[in-house]
């Protein structure tokens, strides 16, 4: 079928607090499970379990291929007879099993330079599917698919900021690293959404400080602040659908479905 004119590609990165387990505690953010979430059409192929601490191997495999983030394939999502097609990386922090610190081949700047980047490059780098698949890329039950071009400009953003309550990982501690990263996108010119991840496990102290992150007066309203649960499959699409209003003003914007709506209506 002939492409349509109106038929867009967006290249979407997803952030968040990643790092050792000192960083960002025992459990992360959520990253993973709300990429997972977009790119499996089909409810059964929805996974929780997504690992950032690896063997040497398993780093240096095509999958992971020597980097710190995850090209999680494409999606294309139909929005008023056109096609929006999202490729989706998750930038993240691997860490190496046996030192138990972030592997230090390839890029070595720090976590929060490196995720705002709007190029990302890795030569015949392999599509993530699931951790089983780590050590085993060239099993046919996995399918093969490469990066396109072995580069990708991203369009917008995606910020990840878990309002689940975590023992070892402050709330402070989450708020100034995702301010952080907010200011780095913004001066790269970059539109981006801020989700709130594990929205069904929500703590309300959690959720203001979020409202109360993108109320800023430098964000001037600028960075839209969506609800999201990756187990429960809530307003998942919603944000992508959001930053593709930011990315490309010609499309119409969606409206926002506070959490406790986007819920009754699945
Ligand atoms: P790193 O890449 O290691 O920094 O972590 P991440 O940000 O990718 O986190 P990941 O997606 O691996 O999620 C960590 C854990 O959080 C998962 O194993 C889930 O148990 C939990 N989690 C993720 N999404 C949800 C959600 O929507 N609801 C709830 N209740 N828990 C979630
Ligand atoms: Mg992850």
């Amino acid at each position: 079928m002939a492409k349509k004119t109106d038929d867009r590609t967006f290249n979407v990165s997803v952030i968040g607090l990643s790092g050792t387990e000192k960083d960002k505690g025992p459990i992360g953010v959520g990253k993973s499970c709300f990429c997972n979430r977009f790119i499996c059409q089909v409810a059964d192929k929805y996974s929780h379990d997504h690992i950032s601490v690896l063997s040497q191997s398993d780093f240096a495999g095509r999958v992971i291929n020597n980097d710190h983030f995850l090209y999680w394939g494409e999606v294309t999502k139909t929005d008023d007879g056109s096609n929006f097609t999202f490729h989706v990386i998750e930038q993240t922090e691997f860490i190496d099993d046996v030192s138990f610190q972030p592997f230090k081949t390839g890029r070595t700047d720090p976590y929060h330079k490196r995720c705002i980047m709007t190029k990302v490059q890795s030569a015949e780098k392999l599509m993530y599917i699931c951790k089983d698949q780590l050590g085993m890329e060239t099993d046919s039950s996995y399918e093969q698919k490469i990066m396109p071009d072995g580069k990708l400009n991203v369009d917008g953003f995606i910020c990840c900021f878990d309002v689940s309550q975590s023992q070892q990982r402050t709330l402070e501690h989450q708020v100034e690293f995702v301010i952080h990263l907010l200011n780095g996108v913004l001066k790269n010119k970059k539109p981006v959404v801020l989700v709130t991840t594990k929205t069904d496990e929500v703590n309300e102290r959690y959720l203001k400080e979020a409202e109360k992150i993108v109320a800023r007066k430098e964000y001037k309203n600028n960075i839209p602040l969506i609800g999201t649960s990756a187990h429960e499959n809530v307003n998942i699409e919603l944000a992508f659908m959001t930053l593709a209003h930011l990315i490309d003003k010609t499309k119409t914007r969606p409206k926002i479905i506070p959490f406790s709506e986007a819920v009754k209506q699945r």
